[in-house]
């Protein structure tokens, strides 16, 4: 690959789905793209590279989603899960008595382990039965997506972070594989939404997760995404973030959540939440003008 073919990839990605690549990482490139151009039948990354800008737009599109790192797997980091089981369920569950529902979203939620983790986490509190709850389950890769919707997973999948005795009581198994519950399944709605562009339709959250994405963006990009996440949670919402993230020294929109690592709270006034343009659409209203 030329130094101009890795500009140009680099600088699609940038724009497409956030990945911020270094200066050196043509051998991530090159490993995960290498295969891609082999299924499509070239020779390798500067013919697929010529093919992107002579206007191949699906070939652009499996090329950004073949450089999405899907990394998951079941109550990942274990605490989040635990603080939302002892701490964020029970005190949501006081605060919406009167209204008995529920909204979550899992914003990069990849093959399905995390937003399956926060719905066996409800049903496991048991103290909303009778509620209506909602798991939005959204990511930029439809391959992931459809996986997720599946639910189904391998020996290897259940045996990453799920506990034996959830394994038994909501999934079945089927050979080598195990499939989960249809009333587990049925607590997860899927959507391809990426976190660039405008995501005001979704409606307000009680939890965001939004877990180890932000990691592959810039600091701007970051401060964008978390003030506008910030419009999208109830004043005493819960936002929860990768071991790897914090919003220190980022943005003022949320607070760390007070002994409870890894989460936050919204930090601005729902009326003062507004105006916040995605990063996304600035980058298609510059390209219009
Ligand atoms: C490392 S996985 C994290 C999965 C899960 N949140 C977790 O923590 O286990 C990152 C996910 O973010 C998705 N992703 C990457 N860029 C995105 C974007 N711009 N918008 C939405 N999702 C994106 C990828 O497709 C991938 O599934």
């Amino acid at each position: 690959m030329t130094p101009s073919d890795y500009e140009y990839l680099r600088k699609l990605l940038k724009e497409r789905s956030g990945l911020d690549l270094s200066a050196d990482k043509q051998y991530l490139v090159e490993s995960r793209l290498l295969p891609l151009a082999r299924k499509s039948s070239l020779p390798g990354i500067p013919e697929l590279v010529q093919k992107m800008r002579n206007g191949a737009n699906a070939l652009t599109g499996e090329v950004v989603e073949a450089m999405t790192t899907n990394e998951t797997f079941f109550f990942r980091d274990k605490i989040p899960f635990d603080h939302l089981r002892e701490t964020v369920i029970p005190a949501l569950a006081q605060a919406r008595a009167a209204r008995r529902s529920l909204r979550v979203w899992c914003a990069a939620s990849s093959t399905g382990q995390e937003p399956y983790s926060i719905a066996m986490c409800l049903k496991e509190a048991g103290i909303l039965s009778g509620w209506r709850t909602e798991i939005v389950a959204t990511d930029l890769s439809q391959a992931v997506l459809e996986k997720s919707k599946s639910g189904i997973f391998s020996q290897f999948e259940v045996q990453r972070g799920l506990p034996i005795q959830l394994l038994v009581k909501y999934f079945t198994q089927n050979g080598e594989l195990w499939q989960l519950n249809a009333d587990i399944r049925g607590m997860v709605q899927h959507r391809q939404l990426n976190l660039l562009q405008d995501f005001s339709h979704l409606g307000v959250f009680d939890i965001i997760f939004c877990r180890n994405v932000l990691i592959y963006f810039d600091q701007p990009t970051k401060a964008n995404i978390f003030d506008r996440l910030s419009r999208m949670l109830e004043p005493d919402g819960v936002l929860a973030l990768g071991a790897a993230e914090s919003v220190v020294g980022i943005t003022g929109t949320f607070k760390p959540y007070p002994e409870r690592r890894g989460l936050y709270r919204p930090n601005v006034a729902p009326a003062v939440r507004g105006g916040i343009t995605p990063i996304g659409l600035r980058a298609v209203a510059s390209a219009a003008s």
